[in-house]
C-alpha cells in the first residue's frame, strides 16, 4: 500500500495547475450514457474514481478512447446492459449516477448501493422521489432497481426536502430525455451542479436556470454528441490555498475560476491570507501569523464542506481559538484525532469543532480515513516541523490529480513510498 513521507516545515513556492473539477467529472462521465451520439470531454481529471467510471462504461458496452491524459471521447451508442457490475459500482459513491443516467436513456437500471466516504449516514431518499415522481418504480437492497412504468420516465414537480448535490444532479439527468417539463425546487447551486447542465445542453438537452435554487429541465428525443471542457476544480484550488496557508510561502494558482473561490478566499483573508485575483489565476501568500475565525460548512455559495477538514488545519495553527460548524454531514470530524496526534488541540462536540491555535505541530505516523480528510493531513504535515508518514493514501488518488508531483513542485518535501501490507495475523489459536 502506498505511504506518503512528508518532511515538513517549509513554506511553499512556485506555481500549481489546478485540473478538472472531480465532482463535475464523475457526474459527467456518467451522463455520457445519456448521448446516442459521440462526445468529447476535455479537462478530465486523472483520478482513480475517473478511470474506474470508464471501465463501467465499457462495461455496459460504450466505446471510450483517451485522446490524451485529459481528454476522452465516449460513443455510448451501442450500450446493452443497464446492470453495472456489482464490484465495479460499489467501489464508487457517485456510481448513483448510473441510476440517472441509464434510467433516463433506456426507461431500467440496477446499480449496487454506493460506498465512498465514511463520514455519517449518506442516504439516498431524494433521489428515489425525483425518479418515483417521474413514473419509475424503485426497490432498494444490495443493489438498486428502477424502472419506467411505461418504459419512459414523464416530466414532474419535484421539491427537494433538503439541498442536495447528488438528487439535483441525478433527477437533472433522469429528466432530460423524459417526456415533459420537469421543474427541480429547492436545487442545489454548486459551479459542478451548471457543469452537468452545461454539459447535457450542449450535447442537446434543454434544461434552464441551473446555479439558481429552481431548475427547469424539457425533455427532448434524443442527445445527439458534441464536445465539453469540465470546469478547474474549486475544492482542490482551495486545497492547494490551505497548503499556502498552513505552511506558508506564495504560489500562483492557474486555470481557477475566481467567481467560484470567493467563498475559500474571503475566510483565508480573513487569517491574515493574501490573496490576489487575475483571469483565471489566484496568487496566495502567507507571511504573517494566521488569525482565528469560525466557519460553518454550508451549501454553495457558503463556504464548502469539502474543505472543512483542510480550514480546520489552519485554524489549528491560528493565534487565538476558533469554532467550525459542519453543517452539511452528521460526522465528518473523525480525522480530527488524527491531527491531535500532531500537537493540534481541537475539541469536537458532534457538528462542532472548537480549536486552540498552537505555534507549531511536530510530524507523527497518521492515518487518512477519506479524501479530503486525507488531503487535509497532508497540509498538517507540510506545516508541522519533522516527519510525517500517512497511510490510506488511496483516499487522496480518488479525487486529486498528482498531489505528490504538484505539491514537490512548490518545493514540499513529500514522497511516496510503497510498504507491503501486513500478512493478515490469524486470529485463530492453535
Ligand atoms: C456530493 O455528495 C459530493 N460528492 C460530496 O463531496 C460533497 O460533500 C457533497 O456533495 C456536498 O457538497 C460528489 O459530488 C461525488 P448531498 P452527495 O446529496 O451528493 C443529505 C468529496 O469530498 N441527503 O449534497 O452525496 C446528506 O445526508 C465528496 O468530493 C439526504 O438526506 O451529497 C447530506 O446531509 C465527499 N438524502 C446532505 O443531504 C439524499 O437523498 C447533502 O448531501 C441525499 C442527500
Amino acid at each position: 500500500m502506498n505511504q506518503y513521507i512528508i518532511r515538513g516545515g517549509s513554506p511553499l513556492f512556485g506555481e500549481v495547475t489546478v485540473s478538472g473539477a472531480k465532482n463535475a467529472a464523475v457526474a459527467i462521465i456518467p451522463a455520457a450514457l445519456l448521448v446516442d451520439g459521440v462526445c468529447r470531454i476535455e479537462n478530465v481529471p486523472q483520478i482513480s474514481d475517473v478511470t474506474l467510471f470508464f471501465s463501467i462504461l465499457e462495461e455496459l458496452g460504450a466505446k471510450v478512447r483517451l485522446l490524451n491524459r485529459h481528454a476522452v471521447e465516449i460513443d455510448a451508442r451501442a450500450i446493452r446492459s443497464t446492470r453495472p457490475s456489482y464490484e465495479l459500482a460499489r467501489r464508487i459513491r457517485a456510481s448513483y449516477y448510473l441510476l440517472g443516467s441509464l434510467l433516463g436513456r433506456f426507461g431500467r437500471a440496477a446499480v449496487a448501493m454506493p460506498g465512498g466516504c465514511n463520514f455519517g449516514v449518506r442516504p439516498i431518499d431524494l433521489h428515489v422521489k425525483g425518479f418515483t415522481a417521474m413514473g419509475a418504480r424503485v426497490t432498494e437492497g444490495g443493489f438498486i432497481e428502477a424502472e419506467a412504468e411505461n418504459g419512459r420516465l414523464h416530466g414532474a414537480n419535484i421539491y427537494m426536502d433538503q439541498v442536495s448535490v447528488g438528487a439535483t444532479m441525478n433527477v437533472m439527468m433522469a429528466a432530460v430525455l423524459a417526456d415533459g417539463m420537469t421543474t427541480i425546487d429547492n436545487a442545489a447551486k454548486e459551479p459542478h451542479i451548471v457543469d452537468l447542465a452545461n454539459f447535457l445542453n450542449s450535447m442537446g438537452a434543454d434544461i434552464k436556470g441551473a446555479g439558481t435554487d429552481s431548475i427547469r429541465i424539457r425533455g427532448v428525443e434524443r442527445l445527439t454528441g458534441g464536445t465539453y471542457c469540465i470546469i478547474p476544480d474549486q475544492i482542490e484550488a482551495g486545497t492547494y490555498m490551505a497548503a499556502v496557508a498552513a505552511a506558508g510561502g506564495q504560489v500562483l494558482l492557474k486555470n481557477v475560476i475566481p467567481k467560484h473561490m470567493e467563498c475559500i478566499s474571503s475566510k483565508l483573508v480573513e487569517m491574515g491570507v493574501s490573496v490576489t485575483e487575475q483571469d483565471d489565476t489566484l496568487l496566495v501568500r502567507r507571511s504573517q501569523p494566521l488569525r482565528r475565525t469560525n466557519v460553518k460548512t454550508l451549501p454553495y455559495p457558503g463556504f464548502p464542506t469539502d474543505m472543512q477538514p483542510q480550514i480546520t488545519v489552519v485554524l489549528s495553527l491560528a493565534e487565538g481559538t476558533s469554532i467550525v460548524t459542519e453543517g452539511v454531514w452528521d460526522n465528518r470530524f473523525k480525522y480530527v484525532d488524527e491531527l491531535k496526534r500532531l500537537g493540534a488541540r481541537v475539541q469536537v462536540d458532534g457538528k462542532v469543532a472548537v480549536i486552540e491555535g498552537v505555534d507549531h505541530l511536530e510530524g507523527a505516523p497518521i492515518k487518512a480515513c477519506d479524501l479530503r480528510a486525507g488531503a487535509a493531513l497532508v497540509i498538517a504535515g507540510l506545516a508541522a516541523g519533522g516527519t510525517t508518514t500517512l497511510e490510506n493514501v488511496h483516499y487522496i488518488e480518488r479525487g486529486y490529480e498528482d498531489m505528490v508531483g504538484k505539491l514537490r513542485a512548490l518545493g514540499a518535501d513529500i514522497r511516496v513510498v510503497d510498504v507491503p501490507e501486513e500478512p493478515r495475523q490469524d486470529s485463530r489459536i492453535g
